[in-house]
């Protein structure tokens, strides 16, 4: 397995927790060579566990064999490598038609609400202050910079587009990104932004595309924005889940 730099991981109390070896996946026997290989490539490069990686690439593939309109879009992709492992099944199928949209600061998480609460019901807000916050808007919670993360994706080398659009989602979503949608990975780990996403995006997935909201087992508000959006909106979805924290869901 290659070494990545983990300096981006420092003060990141979330990801260093959930960090996996790549021997865990000799437990899944059934893996063909082509999945196992992304995984290998990826895995060091996403904060997300192995269920997680496996649905995102299943996810992918349904996109590409059920022809489901739009394109691919990740909002938080702190390194990268989720949008590498949706880089690597798109060129699997020979797929380079559909862009991969790469919404982050690129400068960690900001500052979080007086709210917002860890799963055991600390202060995030209070948290960032004594450890994550950094100079301006800056953090070192899931810090990864635009240009490194230009380098892990350069190293799966997907032909299509790829937009990396720098800023908090606030400022850059609905102006910069797609009319149509066919995967719709939200990750910004905070409840406003989560919010703000899904208000501007979730109209414009296809029906029959995928939404995956990372952070709904990890943090309190963000399983209570994405509850109250769908409870308020009447729009028809199925969720299911796909580990500790991770739902996943159709457009129906
Ligand atoms: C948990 S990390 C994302 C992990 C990534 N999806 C993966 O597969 O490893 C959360 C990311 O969300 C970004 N983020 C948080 N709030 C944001 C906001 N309001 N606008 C843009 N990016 C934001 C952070 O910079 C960070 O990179």
């Amino acid at each position: 397995m290659e070494t990545v730099d983990r300096k981006y991981k420092n003060g990141n109390f979330i990801s260093s927790l959930r960090y996996h070896t790549v021997e865990e996946w000799e437990n899944y026997r059934d893996i063909p060579d082509w999945k196992r290989e992304t995984l290998v490539t990826c895995a060091p490069y996403t904060a997300t566990h192995q269920e997680a990686m496996l649905q995102l690439i299943a996810n992918v593939e349904h996109v590409i064999k059920s022809n489901i309109p739009g394109d691919f879009v990740e909002t938080g992709v702190f390194m990268g490598g989720s949008c590498m492992i949706i880089a690597e099944v798109l060129k699997h199928f020979g797929v380079n038609d559909r862009a991969i949209w790469m919404y982050d600061t690129y400068e960690g998480v900001p500052q979080p609400n007086d709210i917002e609460t860890d799963p055991e019901g600390k202060l995030l807000n209070k948290w960032w202050k004594e450890n994550a916050q950094l100079e301006g808007q800056a953090s070192s919670w899931c810090n990864a910079s635009l240009s490194t993360v230009k380098e892990h994706m350069k190293k799966v080398n997907y032909s299509g587009d790829v937009h990396f659009v720098k800023g908090l989602v606030e400022d850059t979503i609905p102006h910069q990104g797609p009319d149509t949608i066919a995967l719709l990975r939200i990750d910004v780990d905070l409840e406003y932004p989560t919010r703000h996403v899904l208000d501007h995006f979730y109209p414009r997935l296809s029906v029959g595309g995928h939404i995956i909201f990372d952070d709904y087992g990890m943090f309190p508000s963000v399983q209570h924005t994405v509850d109250h959006y769908f409870y308020h909106n009447k729009s028809k979805i199925y969720l299911d889940r796909v580990d500790s924290t991770v739902v996943h869901g159709i457009k129906v």
